[in-house]
C-alpha cells in the first residue's frame, strides 16, 4: 500500500467553492470509498486576536481537547474565562461555519442530510503516555462513541492542521474496512443480553445501542488492543502539513493519529440514506458479514 491508495489530493483554497460538478463526484466516491481526501491548499487562518489561543494553556488541566458542541453551544475542555473564552467560541464557531459551507459545495448530495456535531480544537501535541490501548488514539482505530450510539448513521470528519509553528501532523491510514472487519468480526464476544437497555436506562447512552454501535465499539477496541495487528498490518503513513485540511469518514477509515498539534476537526453526522453507494457502509459490510441486521 502506499500514499496514492489511500488518500486523493484535491488543490481546491476556498472554503465557500465553487466546486467543479466533476470534483464533486469524484470526492463523494473516492470518501464513501474509504479514502481521505486531502486539500493541501485549504487553509484555516485564526485571526491575528485569536494566535494567543493556539497554545496547550487554553485547556484546563485534565482535557486533551476543547470542545464546542452545536446544539447547546456549551464550550467545555477550556480554563479560559470571560473575554478569552468568547473569543475561542468564536474561532470555533468560524470553523465550524467555513466546515460546513466546504462540504455543502463539495458534496451538494450531502448538503440536505448534514447534522453537525462536536467541533473540537486540539491544540496540544498528541498524547504520548494514555492510560491505556483504548485510550491511544496512535493506534489504528475506526471511530465509534462509548455514549452516542449512531444506529449506523456514518462519523464524517473534517481536520485542519492550524500549528502556528509550522509542525506536520502526522497520521497512518490502514487496510480497507472490508479487510479489517473479515479479520476482527469472528473473534468478538457478543454483547451481554440486555446491556444496551441498561445503558439507555442509566442514561449513560444518548439513545439505545444497536447491535451495530456494540459491534463498532468492540472493534475499536479490538483492533487498539492487538498489538500484533498494530505493527503488522498494512498501514500508510500521512504528513499533513500545517495549512492543509482534510476530510475522512472515520467510522470507515482506519486511522491513527501520531504526532502533531494544534488542530481544528468538525464532526458532522450522515445517515445511510445520503450515501451515493451505501454498500461501502460500515453498517453494510458488517450486515453482510454477519448475514443479519445490526439496527
Ligand atoms: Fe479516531
Amino acid at each position: 500500500m502506499n500514499a496514492s491508495d489511500v488518500m486523493e489530493t484535491l488543490t481546491i483554497a476556498r472554503w465557500d467553492g465553487p466546486v467543479p460538478a466533476d470534483w464533486q463526484r469524484r470526492a463523494r466516491a473516492s470518501l464513501e470509498a474509504g479514502r481521505v481526501l486531502f486539500f493541501p491548499a485549504l487553509a484555516f487562518r485564526p485571526a491575528p486576536d485569536e494566535r494567543p489561543l493556539l497554545s496547550p494553556a487554553v485547556l484546563d488541566n485534565t482535557r486533551k481537547n476543547i470542545s464546542l458542541d452545536p446544539s447547546t453551544g456549551r464550550l467545555g475542555g477550556t480554563s479560559l474565562a470571560g473575554s478569552e473564552r468568547e473569543r475561542l467560541a468564536a474561532m470555533m464557531t468560524r470553523f465550524a461555519t467555513a466546515a460546513t459551507g466546504f462540504l455543502r459545495a463539495l458534496a451538494p448530495g450531502y448538503a440536505a442530510h448534514l447534522e453537525p456535531a462536536r467541533t473540537s480544537f486540539r491544540p496540544a501535541e498528541i498524547d504520548d503516555r494514555p492510560t491505556s490501548p483504548r485510550q491511544d488514539d496512535r493506534r489504528l482505530h475506526v471511530d465509534a462513541f462509548p455514549t452516542r450510539p449512531l444506529q449506523g448513521r456514518r462519523i464524517l470528519r473534517l481536520f485542519s492542521n492550524i500549528a502556528p509553528d509550522g509542525t506536520a501532523r502526522h497520521w497512518r491510514v490502514g487496510e480497507p474496512f472490508a479487510d479489517f472487519a473479515d479479520a476482527f468480526v469472528p473473534r468478538l464476544r457478543p454483547a451481554l443480553p440486555g446491556s444496551a437497555t441498561l445503558l439507555a436506562a442509566l442514561g449513560l447512552t444518548k439513545g439505545r445501542r444497536s447491535a451495530y454501535d456494540e459491534m463498532m465499539l468492540r472493534l475499536h477496541d479490538a483492533a487498539k488492543r492487538d498489538g500484533d495487528y498494530q505493527s503488522r498490518a498494512p498501514q500508510v503513513a500521512l504528513e499533513l502539513p500545517a495549512g492543509s485540511s482534510w476530510l475522512v469518514y472515520t467510522d470507515l477509515v482506519l486511522h491513527a493519529a501520531v504526532r502533531g498539534h494544534t488542530a481544528l476537526e468538525q464532526t458532522f453526522y450522515l445517515p445511510l440514506s445520503a450515501m451515493a453507494d451505501p454498500e461501502h457502509a460500515p453498517l453494510r459490510v458488517l450486515e453482510r458479514l454477519t448475514g443479519r441486521a445490526l439496527v
